[in-house]
């Protein structure tokens, strides 16, 4: 039977942030990554080491993830689109990568100017490239539950490319749903054609909630034995290659949820309301998380 632990994965700091048009300061990055680790969270990823030209907001990367008071007990997983991502992130204290490829064409091409067969090629030569450094490697699939330039995606094709990633040596592999469009139904017949390939206690959610259908994903992936879920403080972000995508799933809705359900986390709801509440503040605007705004009000 599958465990009553959920791992979260704090997107926040990367995921979130990466979007944002005004340059965030390099301080305030770190102190939300410490205060995200002292409140318990097991995986916090930190930045990205993806070129400044593509995403101007993660050209920080070394400072942000030099500077941070490391915990002993916590992931800092950091985006390595090719060799010199993995290089660079090494020479900044890192030893956990990312790798991240879609399912479609459009996207590969939007998000990192390859085509799918070349996405897979380098996907594989800088897994193999960082498994040889010692690093750790973790693997993302976007656009599997829908695309912003193709729309319909197949789970069969979302199963192999998962495989694929697998294969190569990501330890664990997390399923995006980079636009946020899918339901508990098509999460449903997605997972159905993954867990088939891939062992769910090595499968991850990943889920933007631009419909507002983010946790029913999740509950449904929780039934399919998926342990791991993806979220971000405060719901910040969305993807700068799909245009119209909300933040990630907030983390403080996600922990109320799971904790109402009887699972462990490992994580203090009410640091993380206080967390997302300031960074809130910093970029001025309103949380997106429900859990959040209710529970800054008590
Ligand atoms: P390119 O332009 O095809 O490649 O980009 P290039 O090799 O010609 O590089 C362009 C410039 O960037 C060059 O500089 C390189 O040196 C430099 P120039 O010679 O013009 O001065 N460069 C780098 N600099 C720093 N670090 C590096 C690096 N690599 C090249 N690692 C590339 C190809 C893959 C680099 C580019 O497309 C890229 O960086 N893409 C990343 C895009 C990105 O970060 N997207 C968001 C993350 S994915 C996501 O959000 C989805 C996810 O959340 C899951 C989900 O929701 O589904 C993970
Ligand atoms: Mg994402």
């Amino acid at each position: 039977t599958a465990s009553n632990f959920v791992k979260i994965v704090e997107v926040g700091p990367r995921d979130g942030l990466q979007n944002e048009k005004q340059l965030i300061p390099a301080p305030v990055k770190i102190e939300l990554i410490e205060r995200l680790a002292n409140a318990g969270l097991p995986v916090v990823e930190a930045t990205s080491f993806v070129s400044p030209k593509w995403v101007p907001q993660m050209g920080d990367n070394h400072e942000v993830f030099s500077k941070i008071q490391k915990k002993p007990n916590v992931g800092y997983p950091v985006l390595a689109p090719n060799i010199r991502g993995v290089d660079n992130a090494l020479a900044a204290g890192a030893s956990e990568v990312a790798m991240f490829t879609a399912v479609t064409e459009s996207f590969n091409r939007k998000n990192t100017n390859c085509s799918t067969e070349e996405a897979i090629d380098r996907m594989e030569e800088v897994t193999k490239a960082a498994l040889d450094k010692g690093l750790k490697v973790r693997g993302y699939v976007s656009c599997v539950l829908g695309c912003p330039y193709e729309g319909v995606v197949s789970p069969i094709a979302v199963a192999q490319m998962a495989k694929r990633m697998y294969d190569a040596g990501c330890y664990e592999i997390s399923l995006g749903d980079t636009i946020g469009v899918g339901t508990a139904g098509s999460m449903g017949l997605m997972l159905e054609e993954v867990v088939k390939v891939v062992p769910a206690e090595a499968l991850a959610v990943h889920c933007h909630d631009t419909y507002g259908q983010a946790l029913a994903n999740i509950l449904k992936a929780l039934e399919y034995g998926i342990r791991v879920v993806d979220s971000s403080v405060a719901g910040l972000g969305g993807c700068p290659y799909a245009p119209g995508a909300k933040g990630n799933v907030a983390t403080e809705d996600v922990v109320y949820m799971l904790h109402g359900m009887g699972f462990d986390t490992g994580v203090s709801l009410k640091s993380l309301v206080e967390i997302g509440a300031w960074i809130s503040e910093k970029l001025g605007r309103e949380t997106n998380s429900r859990a959040g705004a209710a529970l800054k009000l008590r």
